[in-house]
């Protein structure tokens, strides 16, 4: 089904690449409690039946799954031997300040300064102001992807800028492709601070029009009651998080499970190309900024660690990168390849010859103290 996303949303700025509804509201409707967490969080509980995606055109009639049909997570690592999950069960410092009453999801309340007049529209080319490094496989028709992403807190220089690690499954040409990706950001603007946050992000037109992070715009449906898009995610620094994104071939939802824990879904009715399949799977770092590919005048928002790959212990880490095809089979992807925008500025090695299984490292400081890089 396609439909006019542009009519719904409004506009986008270059980086923080939110598109904002005309309808959701900001404080969230429906919400039944707020929970204040201490440092400036504000958590909405918001009826699960009422929640933003619902905004959405073509979710008005959607009926809300509430789990995923495929096996547990935590089954399907048994089916890999090599693969040990991460089990530290996602330590939610904001229940220390309430929690959300049944039949209710929480909600990080947006920060005030993803007002409209702060977005600029975007139609030039696709990638302008983005850097990554990644690691990629493509060929063959993919259902999901899992990895484990080790968390750092990168330095961002400014408020237009954000630093993200990810992984991102895609289909479709350059200017019109749908990706739907979840990791870690440090991303100022969006977050009103600097610290790491768990993420999601879709677009559906090569993130020309649309395109935008967690629940800001109409689209993922929220389930878990407990792990939230957005929430803040500093215990982990230094550790791994474990991020798996797979569709349910049921239904046409691709479910986003963080640590185990399901936290709900894209679903098919948004998608178009990817409603039954990637063509493309991406791990790795990316730096928006409209400082990116100037030089001298680079941004010095790091990627991963910060650290460049040279001392790969301490760089941007991804491991236990594995796939599905159309089975719902963790499995290795057949080959890699590798890419970086900016080497010199953020570089990457993917190392497979001396360990069990290939593990990619990621990353540098932009600009800062990096004469490769002025
Ligand atoms: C939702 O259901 C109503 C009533 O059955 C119908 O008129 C409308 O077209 C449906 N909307 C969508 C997006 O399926
Ligand atoms: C919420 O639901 C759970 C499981 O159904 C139940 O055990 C619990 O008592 C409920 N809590 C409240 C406050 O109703
Ligand atoms: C948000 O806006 C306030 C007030 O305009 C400003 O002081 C603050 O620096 C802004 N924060 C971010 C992260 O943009
Ligand atoms: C990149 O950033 C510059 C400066 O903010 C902005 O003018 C331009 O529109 C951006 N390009 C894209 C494609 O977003």
């Amino acid at each position: 089904m396609t439909f006019k996303l542009r009519n719904l949303f409004l506009l986008l700025i270059a980086c923080t690449s939110i598109v904002t509804s005309q309808k959701t509201g900001i404080p969230i409707k429906h919400t039944t409690k707020t929970i204040r967490v201490k440092g400036g969080e504000i958590i909405d509980c918001v009826d699960i039946y009422k929640q933003p995606a619902f905004n959405h055109p073509a979710l008005k009639n959607h009926t809300i799954q509430m789990k995923s049909h495929m096996y547990s997570a935590s089954e399907q690592t048994k089916t890999l031997p090599n693969s040990v999950s991460s089990s530290k069960v996602p330590s939610q410092t904001w229940h220390k300040y309430g929690r959300c009453p049944n039949g209710t999801i929480p909600i990080r309340r947006p920060s005030k300064n993803y007002s409209t007049n702060t977005m600029r529209r975007r139609n030039e080319i696709t990638n302008a102001n983005h850097s990554f490094s990644v690691a990629i496989t493509e060929g063959f028709s993919y259902s999901g992807s899992k990895a484990n992403i080790k968390v750092f807190k990168p330095f961002v220089e400014s408020n237009d800028d954000y630093s993200s690690s990810q992984v991102m499954i895609r289909n479709g040409p350059l200017r019109s492709f749908e990706t739907i990706e979840a990791g870690w950001a440090v991303n100022p603007r969006a977050y009103n601070d600097d610290k790491t946050h768990l993420f999601a992000y879709w677009t559906v037109d090569g993130m020309q029009n649309t395109g935008c992070f967690d629940l800001n715009c109409p689209g993922f449906f929220q389930i878990s009651d407990d792990v939230f898009l957005g929430v803040d995610i500093t215990d982990y620094y230094g550790s791994d998080i474990t991020i798996q994104i797979s569709l349910d071939p049921y239904k046409h939802n691709w479910w986003l499970t963080f640590n185990d824990v399901e936290i709900g879904y894209w679903p098919g009715e948004i998608l178009s190309r990817l409603k039954s399949q990637g063509t493309l799977v991406q791990w790795g770092g990316e730096v928006c900024s409209p400082k990116v590919g100037t030089h001298p005048g680079h941004t010095s928002t790091a990627m991963g660690s910060g650290q460049t790959v040279d001392f790969f212990g301490g760089a941007g880490t991804i491991s236990k990168m594995l796939i599905e095809e159309n089975s719902h089979e963790l499995k290795h992807p057949e080959y890699f390849f590798t890419s970086s925008d900016e080497w010199d500025c953020y570089d990457q090695y993917l190392r497979k010859y001396d360990v069990p299984e290939p593990v990619f490292y990621y990353g540098g400081p932009g600009s800062r103290n990096n004469p490769r890089c002025p």
